[in-house]
């Protein structure tokens, strides 16, 4: 088949508002991306090439969500009711409620119902130009429903259009029947879960909530060294809701990301700089817990770490499932640039992936991922709140919605 030419469009190939050009092609084939520019430069060679017209609207690289907890059981809008007549989150998680609820929840539903209550959640992502995700364990906290967890987000990514990166976060919150025990939940962690899993093939990162009602350092640090091992890469929940030192042990592990991030201080940014870490910042959990204390933004910026932004999608702190609106929010409440914004949701999240090789980008022998935009400037995909700016997206050169 001959490749397509989709013309007429004005195209940002890298997330990067400054840098575009304005009566650009992408010519298609086999999927992926054979050449890109200005029309007027079109191989004359290639004149009888399919052609797409796309009305002159924007196009960038399809978006990339790179952190989520898509896939689990339940909901939990009584606990935010409970939180609006003054309860505190980590009072919640410390009465057996919070992360535990959701447990209780994912594990009494089995996989189909898990796929069906994700696709509620997935679906309008991908209708926003999301077409690489990531989805995260964490609410089985044992082999059994880690497994179940991580193979339905596997099975979004098979049914989908949509590329699904999946964490193990084994080490998320303490299961009930481990209560007092959290040592031996991190053996078990290290010594079976993750290896198990890890040989299904069910893994390509290891991430750790690392916190006062999460996880201690050293504890982090088994999971670490046991990822290590396994040649998997890792990440992290650091700084959340107080200043842990986490982001400098997951830096020294050379994490890909260190995520949330409110409470990190200059020696954390600095070893996150040195490590080539991605901050990763998530405004809907920001918002939604009404935290008040701000991500170091101005240090991320001085030393150069890049920075992405993400849905954090998951029931207790971020109950999302707009990327486009968490964009808005790290705007307003972040005070993040329009570049830095759409350069968080394609470049530095799929860097935050351990894949800046694969999404992210638009360029020749590139998978042709794109989303089409009815917008007339680039800064109204972070300016508008909930309208659905996404017009078209191209998944491996197919139309995909
Ligand atoms: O990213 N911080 C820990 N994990 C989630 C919240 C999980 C939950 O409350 O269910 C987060 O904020
Ligand atoms: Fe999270």
């Amino acid at each position: 088949m001959k490749p397509t030419v989709w013309h007429d469009l004005k195209l940002c190939t890298a997330g990067d508002p400054d840098d575009t050009i304005s009566d650009a092609a992408i010519a298609v084939e086999d999927g992926r991306i054979v050449w890109l520019g200005t029309f007027a430069d079109l191989p004359r060679d290639h004149a009888d090439w399919h052609r797409e017209s796309l009305g002159g609207a924007w196009v960038t690289p399809g978006l990339v969500d790179c952190h989520t907890h898509l896939v689990y059981g339940g909901q939990r809008a009584d606990e935010f009711a409970q939180r609006l007549a003054g309860v505190s989150y980590e009072a919640i998680a410390q009465q057996g409620g919070g992360i535990v609820s959701t447990v209780r929840a994912t594990r009494v539903a089995d996989e189909d119902t898990l796929f069906r209550a994700a696709i509620e959640r997935l679906e309008p992502l991908l209708a926003e130009g999301v077409t690489a995700i990531e989805i995260k364990s964490g609410y089985g906290l044992d082999l059994v429903n880690e497994r179940k967890m991580l193979r339905v987000a596997r099975l979004l990514g098979e049914r989908y259009p949509v590329t699904v990166y999946t964490t193990f976060l084994g080490a998320h919150a303490l299961p009930p029947e481990f209560a007092g025990r959290a040592d031996d939940y991190i053996e078990e962690v290290c010594t079976r879960m993750l290896p198990a899993l890890a040989d299904e093939g069910l893994v390509d990162a290891v991430d750790v909530f690392c916190e006062r009602i999460g996880f201690s350092l050293s504890q982090s640090e088994k999971v670490f060294n046991t990822a290590a091992r396994l040649g998997l890469p890792v990440k992290m929940h650091a700084e959340q809701l107080s200043n842990s030192g986490g982001t400098a042990l997951a830096a020294r592990y050379g994490a890909i990301s260190a995520d949330h991030l409110e409470f990190l201080d200059e020696a954390g940014v600095r070893a996150m700089k040195a490590a080539g870490t991605v901050a990763v910042l998530l405004p809907g959990a920001y918002y939604f817990i009404r935290e008040t204390q701000l991500p170091p933004v101005d240090l991320l910026r001085k030393h150069q770490v890049p920075i992405a932004i993400s849905t954090d999608s998951n029931p207790g702190t971020s109950p999302v499932t707009s990327l486009l609106l968490v964009m808005n929010m790290g705007s307003t409440l972040f005070r993040l640039t329009v570049p830095e914004v759409l350069q968080g949701v394609t470049v530095h999240a799929a860097q935050a992936l351990g894949r800046a090789d694969r999404h992210g980008v638009l360029d020749v022998g590139r998978e042709a991922d794109f989303a089409v935009w009815s917008c007339a400037s680039l800064a109204e995909l972070v300016y508008w709140l909930g309208r659905p700016l996404c017009r078209m997206v191209v998944r491996g050169g197919k139309v995909a919605y």
